[in-house]
């Protein structure tokens, strides 16, 4: 048989002529669809066993089927199978090579059952694996941000809005906020699990199918929760996908804010962290640099994620019932998304706990800028005094600090006196840093006994993880 009989194909039986040559490029998916085989070997041999179990197949066409897959998987897994562009699909190119091995039988795997179907089940079991991986992941990452925010739950940086300095806070509560950002993570991506955990195996091309299966058998043997309850939706359903996107998305987002902080933090002007140097890089022409390229690199591929997102959901804009050609394009968006997350992911994990904090700098950086501001307006309250008018008596004295180069807990009691009447000596334990963390002592404050037992509640929470 040349690759010019129609015959070669599996669905050629109707046609004339072969495939035009570009055509058949054009429309094949095998190139990046291979990677889907060991998902659609299990497909299949939960089809087949259904099949076998209905008696559709007799148990010594099952065991043929079974062995054949199996040897197929084995050689793809060695390198040795060979993919055929003719063949379009990954789907294709196993079953024709079932039946180069076994004959007539292999031929009989595809009953009741279309590549609609089993493409919707192969990209479904495929995801819900490639999860299970990215939660690992995840967590990984998030055990190293609590074990860092442990250790400098004493540490002292400045806190910012509009990346003005505005309060001081520990270390460890900044890095127990991007926690919470990743904890947000994981719960979407396990609702995205449960919600694809349904089979559309038995939906056939799209109206389901004449022989006597039973769904719910094939549902449990790939470990779905149920079949999917709608044949036309099951095969052109591709939300799981794009909910998977959005989750993977925000993700990123939430990588891309951290890898810009990381990036602020590690240049001479803050000098807060050191990255360790497997993980920078230099320049060929300056000499003195190290570079941040991988917080940079992640900060980036937000890019491609999000454009991902935005194909998939243009995609699946306006398609009719229920499956069409479109959906194949569903496949590269979707597996840049999985090695992208799963990238970032991994360099993320590795290198958190190994940043080191300059203590000394963070320190004397919230020194800067008097940071203790509202502190000082708090104690004017807590004398007597209406927050407005506290307001403008310390708006005085950061005025008076910033011509005398001063920060406020550097002013004599004297100095302060000059401004209100209501200062004394104690006002020193709120103007100094310490005394500004600790005294936001409460859930979700920044003070180093709050950010010590958050981090205990994190990592109990990440111990509940299956
Ligand atoms: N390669 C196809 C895809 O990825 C498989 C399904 C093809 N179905 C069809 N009726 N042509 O979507």
């Amino acid at each position: 048989m040349s690759d010019k009989d129609p015959s070669i194909k599996p669905w050629g039986g109707r046609f004339t002529e072969a495939t035009d040559q570009f055509v058949e490029r054009f429309t094949a998916s095998v190139s990046f669809d291979q990677r889907l085989y060991h998902h659609d070997i299990n497909g299949s041999l939960a089809h087949a066993a259904m099949l076998a179990k209905v008696g559709v197949l007799t148990t010594d066409e099952l065991s043929k089927i079974q062995e054949g897959l199996e040897e197929i998987r084995a050689e793809i897994l060695s390198g040795r199978f060979e993919w055929s562009i003719s063949l379009e699909d990954v789907h294709m190119n196993i079953e024709a090579r079932l039946t180069d091995k076994i004959g007539i039988t292999g031929k009989k795997l595809h009953t009741g059952r279309s590549r609609n179907d089993q493409v919707a089940t192969d990209i479904r079991l495929y995801l819900r694996d490639e999860l299970a991986l990215i939660v690992t992941e995840l967590s990984r990452l998030q055990q190293g941000l609590i074990t860092l925010a442990t250790r400098e739950a004493h540490t002292i940086m400045p806190g910012f809005t509009h990346l003005q300095t505005a309060q001081p806070v520990t270390f460890g509560h900044h890095m127990l906020a991007w926690n919470e950002m990743l904890e947000r993570d994981y719960s979407r991506f396990q609702d995205c699990a449960a919600r694809l955990n349904q089979c559309p195996l038995g939906a056939a091309a799209l109206a389901g199918t004449t022989y006597p299966i039973d769904r719910h058998y094939s549902a449990e043997l790939l470990g779905f929760d149920r079949p999917t309850e709608n044949s036309l939706d099951s095969v052109s359903d591709r939300d799981f996908a794009i909910e998977f996107a959005a989750a993977a998305s925000l993700l990123m987002t939430h990588m891309s804010r951290f890898s810009e902080e990381l990036v602020l933090w590690t240049s001479a002007q803050f000098k807060f962290i050191e990255l360790p140097d497997r993980f920078c890089t230099g320049s060929s022409i300056m000499p003195q640099k190290k570079n941040p390229d991988v917080p940079e690199l992640i900060r980036g591929k937000v890019g491609r994620v999000n454009g991902h997102l935005v194909s998939l959901l243009t995609l699946m804009k306006s398609q009719p019932l229920a499956y069409n050609k479109d959906n194949q394009e569903d496949k590269e968006p979707l597996f840049d998304i999985i090695d992208t997350v799963k990238d970032c992911l991994k360099a993320y994990a590795d290198m958190v706990p190994a940043i080191t904090v300059n203590a000394d700098i963070t320190r004397e950086a919230a020194m800067r800028g008097f940071s203790t501001a509202t502190d000082l307006a708090d104690y004017l309250v807590r004398k007597g005094l209406p927050f407005r008018d506290a307001h403008e008596v310390v708006g005085k004295s950061v005025a008076y600090g910033i011509a005398e180069n001063k920060d406020l807990s550097e002013m004599s009691l004297a100095e302060l006196q000059t401004f209100s009447t209501d200062i004394e000596q104690d006002v020193f334990d709120v103007l100094t840093l310490e005394g500004s963390v600790n005294a936001r002592d409460h859930i979700g404050g920044t003070a180093p006994k709050q950010v010590l037992a958050a981090a205990e509640r994190a990592l109990a929470r990440l111990n509940l993880r299956g």
